[in-house]
């Protein structure tokens, strides 16, 4: 007899991965093309980073260290948690999954937004599990809406803060109003993959809400080495959150979870300040020069607490995006998330940045979207 496969895992749309750049330029015959369409960082990885990798070579026949030790303490003093509250992962998407599988059976229920982090939704389906998605209202969570959805049945919400792919950060006065109304039963996942780049007063105390939660619900905060941290391409990624919470993770993990490159680049990373420190200083240079430059050329830049942003471009989207990849410039179309006339652009170089203006007024010309 064939292997059956629920239906719940049938009817799931992979996540739609990128073409390599390599072979974008040979389908294209474009050269040189440069990529604003993922929120990588730039300027990464820190030379730390890339030292400690190559000091860490030598010892790849070993298995890395399973309970990432050091990884764990690092982190744990960089923000003031202890170890046991620090979960770290295979990109903060495996603590998505760790969540996910930990507390969700088939039938359980779980909140986001639309259009939010895409990987949310994906995972829930893969356990069986129900999503109750609520559109944005005005670019931001719905806070009212996803508290009224609250059931018995609901397990995890998610709030990525701020938001991918509308780089809008949740005020913590409304946040922390939300939490003290959600069932203690309930966990809120607050995914901070863009936190680094978020203005300081916009910037919620995760330390308290995950420490003073007695009477209200647990929260879990998602950091990432993949976007200040210019990681991306070896994959770490940490939750914080109650020791109970932590313990439930690590039943459910794979024993060594994080690679031993991984480990020892993240530690680099966390203590390369300077590198750190400048890639927010360029990126935000780079997000106001590229904001009026684009204001410049007749279309709307959205604000964002991010190192992306969206553009209002007043024509189709997708119709630009291919016009772009025609001249080797990668950007994001928003329209599959309803957003006809929008794209998403992520700060680049100096060079990247200029040439992406350029290039988009040549295409805005072309298709005659802006006057
Ligand atoms: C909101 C959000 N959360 C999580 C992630 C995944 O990060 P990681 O690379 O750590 O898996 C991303 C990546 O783009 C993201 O935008």
């Amino acid at each position: 007899m064939k292997a059956q496969v629920p239906d719940y895992i049938k009817s799931i749309v992979p996540y739609p991965p990128g073409k390599p750049i390599e072979e974008l330029e040979r389908e294209y015959g474009v050269k040189n093309t440069i990529k604003l369409a993922s929120n990588e960082n730039a300027w990464g990885p820190s030379p730390k980073a890339i030292q400690a990798i190559s000091e860490a070579l030598n010892n790849l026949h070993r298995y890395p260290d399973g309970s990432n030790y050091y990884l764990v303490q690092t982190i744990a003093e960089t923000v003031g948690f202890s170890p046991e509250e620090v979960v770290v992962g295979n990109g903060s998407d495996e603590i998505i999954e760790l969540l996910v599988k930990a507390y969700v059976e088939k039938g359980d229920e779980v909140i986001t937004s639309h259009p939010s982090f895409l990987m949310y939704q994906k995972v829930v389906q893969a356990r069986g599990g129900v999503n109750r998605i609520f559109p944005l209202k005005g670019m931001h969570h719905d806070l009212e809406a996803i508290l009224g959805a609250v059931t018995d049945n609901t397990r995890l919400i998610f709030l990525d803060n701020p938001n991918n792919p509308t780089a809008t950060a949740i005020f913590p006065g409304d946040l922390y109003t939300f939490l003290s109304e959600v069932p203690e039963d309930v966990i809120v996942v607050l995914d901070e993959a863009y936190r680094d780049f978020m203005d300081a007063e916009v910037q919620v105390d995760v330390y308290s809400l995950i420490r003073n939660s007695k009477g209200r619900c647990g929260v879990v905060a998602l950091r990432t080495f993949s976007k200040a941290y210019g990681l991306a391409g070896i994959r770490v990624g940490y939750g914080l959150m109650s020791a109970e919470v932590a313990g439930y993770l690590h039943r459910v993990r794979q024993p060594f979870n994080v690679n031993q490159l991984a480990q020892v680049a993240a530690i680099a990373a966390l203590n390369d300040t300077e590198f750190y420190e400048q890639t927010l200083q360029k990126t935000r240079k780079g997000m106001k020069w590229l904001q009026q430059e684009v204001e410049k050329l007749g279309c709307s830049a959205y604000a964002s607490q991010t190192n992306f942003f969206l553009i209002n471009i007043k024509g189709d989207a997708t119709v630009l995006y291919e016009a772009m990849l025609q001249r080797g410039v990668i950007v994001r179309s928003m329209k599959a998330y309803g957003y006809t006339n929008v794209i998403r652009v992520t700060v680049g170089t100096s060079e990247e940045n200029s040439r992406f203006v350029t290039t988009l007024g040549d295409c805005l010309e072309e298709l005659g979207y802006v006057s």
